[in-house]
């Protein structure tokens, strides 16, 4: 039985999680941490200020981490401490809280890291990989929407597209929007949209003389992510201390 933890744990994620693992025969659910006290699927949620004392009471094997930036830095670094592997779907860090993440995790504990923990957009990125390798003089625009709750911007999967793009491409520089008098040069045009219960919709259009190609994802559920997530903390229970994408997850 491999004991699950989450925090964010009264979150949109935190509750999708704790349902799919309340109801997994290999998993058990040991509770969770917020930002209040609760309950999650009949297990306590305690305040995220005690959550050296929770890991040592309840010693998960993994903790799970869908919260915001600040706080997820802080839930890793506790997690590396009480020698507790980590999953963490949070997004919007900047290159500072990587890099402590990083420093708390390699040597420490395993983890697995990805800003989308979908099957269906691990494919989705590859695919992107390719097309910018064999249509690198398109122009090529990045769009996205979520709901009208999301905390940050661009969405970590579409940083990740665009990691993907300068690995591909070199650095080109991002537009952020366009107003007024643009003139197109060799930017990738990036587009937001917030609005409504949008769960999560990623696009990337190459754009030629005479034709268009887009690759777009859309997620219908956010237990699209949770069960990604989930099967992420089954895999990295045993794992060298150091990080891993969804990537290695799944292989591909
Ligand atoms: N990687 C993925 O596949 C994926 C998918 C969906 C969402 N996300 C990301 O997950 C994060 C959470 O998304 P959400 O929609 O569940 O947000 P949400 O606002 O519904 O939930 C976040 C929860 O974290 C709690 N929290 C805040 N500070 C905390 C702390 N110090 N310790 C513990 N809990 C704390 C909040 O009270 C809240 O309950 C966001 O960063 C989002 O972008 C990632």
């Amino acid at each position: 039985m491999i004991k699950i933890a989450v925090s964010g744990a009264l979150g949109r994620m935190g509750t999708t999680i704790g349902r799919i693992v309340d109801e997994a025969p290999d998993l058990s659910l040991v509770g969770g941490v917020d930002v209040r006290e609760g309950t999650l699927f009949g297990t306590e949620v305690v305040p995220a200020t005690r959550l050296d004392e929770f890991l040592k009471e309840k010693k998960p094997d993994v903790l799970v981490d869908f919260t915001v930036a600040a706080a997820a830095v802080e839930n890793v670094r506790a997690a590396a401490r009480n020698g507790v592997a980590l999953v963490v779907g949070t997004t919007g860090f900047s290159p500072e809280q990587r890099e402590t993440i990083r420093g708390a995790v390699e040597g420490n504990v395993p983890a697995v890291i990805s800003s989308n923990f979908s099957v269906g957009v691990n494919i989705f990125w590859k695919l992107v990989r390719e097309a910018a390798r064999e249509l690198g003089d398109y122009d090529i625009e990045v769009t996205e929407a979520h709901h009208r709750h999301k905390k940050d911007a661009p969405s970590g999967t579409a940083k990740t597209i665009l990691e993907i793009l300068d690995q591909e491409l070199g650095d080109r520089e991002k537009v952020y929007g366009r107003v007024g008098a643009t003139e197109r040069k060799n930017e990738i045009g990036v587009h937001v949209i917030r609005g409504g219960d949008i769960v999560g919709d990623h696009a990337v259009l190459f754009a030629g003389n005479f034709e268009c190609i887009e690759i777009s994802h859309r997620a219908y559920d956010r237990a699209v992510f949770a069960q990604g997530a989930v099967r992420a903390a089954r895999w990295v229970v045993g794992r060298e201390p150091r990080i891993y994408t969804m990537q290695d997850v799944l292989g591909i």
